[in-house]
């Protein structure tokens, strides 16, 4: 069978399974050339004119046993193939942090225009998990010192591994910390993707969702915990031009109504997705008694 015939093959099974798309792609088609290529070692972006190959046996009967795991236990592909592409790079992904897919990635690959002022020098990833975030920047803005920060020393090891692969120990650190109870000085740029769904909504979600660390999905107060700490604790972190991005999907809502006295600048996404707001140093001190 050539690649292409496998392909829609393994899209039809993907198909007529109840999965859920949402770890990397959001559709039958889009899963299976990502866990094919994927399983066969090939860029998709690269190696297109692959798709008239035709396939082993061992490659197929390799292939057919994670179609296999991803319809029968719902296992995210990312999570099969132990990598996954964020912000245009390959990570290593595995079950010790989430599975990158943040609409941040977007800001990074447009530099954060137009909200940046100036290159940033120092950039804190909070909340890093598989550390994408802050590898993303420290890729875009190449003379950047990046922190990751995480509590779960597991997701960390994830992280650390990461940066090996992309070769920026130099220029990267990993701290385990209760947000920012181990930090130190002033950040230029702090990009925080917490925690933020509620306790309901997490036993609420797809199949594919409980494969992912809970630490990495739910919070207390509905979702908002995490997320409200930050926007009370980070202006201590920030230079006085430094700015925040903090994503919290779609508790922007919840959000909005808890901090009704804030005029909120939501961001907005060609790609694709919601609930990612930015504030500045002097917000987040103009507003500090509505964090509370
Ligand atoms: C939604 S995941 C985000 C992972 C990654 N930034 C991404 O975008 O794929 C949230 C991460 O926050 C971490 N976390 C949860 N509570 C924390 C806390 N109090 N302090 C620091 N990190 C925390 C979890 O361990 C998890 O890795």
């Amino acid at each position: 069978m050539d690649l292409i015939s496998y392909i829609n093959n393994v899209s039809s099974q993907f198909e007529s399974a109840e999965l859920f798309f949402g770890h990397g792609t959001d559709n039958a088609f889009d899963e299976a050339v990502f866990l094919v290529y994927g399983m066969l070692g090939l860029n998709f972006y690269y190696e297109l004119d692959e798709v008239n190959r035709e396939l082993k046996e061992s490659e197929i009967s390799m292939i057919n046993e994670k179609v296999r795991q991803r319809i029968e236990k719902h296992e995210p592909v990312a999570y099969l193939l132990k990598q996954t592409l964020f912000a245009g790079l390959n990570f290593n992904c595995d079950e010790r942090a989430l599975i990158p897919r943040s609409p941040i990635a977007e800001l990074i690959l447009n530099g954060f225009h137009p909200l940046l002022s100036s290159t940033p020098k120092r950039v804190l990833d909070l909340c890093t998990g598989s550390g994408c975030i802050g590898i993303a920047i420290a890729n875009q803005f190449n003379e950047c010192d990046v922190d990751l920060a995480d509590i779960d020393e597991s997701a960390l090891e994830l992280a650390s591994s990461n940066v090996v692969l992309h070769g920026f120990g130099n220029r990267v650190a990993t701290f385990q910390s209760d947000l920012f109870e181990n930090l130190e000085g002033l950040y230029d740029l702090i990009v925080c993707n917490p925690p933020y769904i509620s306790t309901y909504e997490y036993e609420n979600l797809p199949e594919e969702y409980m494969a992912e660390p809970v630490l990495g999905l739910v919070g207390e107060e509905r979702g908002l915990a995490i997320p409200l700490r930050v926007l009370r604790e980070a202006a201590k972190y920030l230079q006085p031009a430094g700015l925040l991005i903090l994503e919290v999907g779609f508790s922007n809502e919840l959000l909005s109504q808890r901090l009704a006295g804030v005029p909120i600048r939501w961001l907005e996404f060609e790609n694709g997705g919601e609930g990612v707001l930015a504030m500045d140093s002097g917000e987040l001190q103009q507003y500090s008694g509505e964090f509370n």
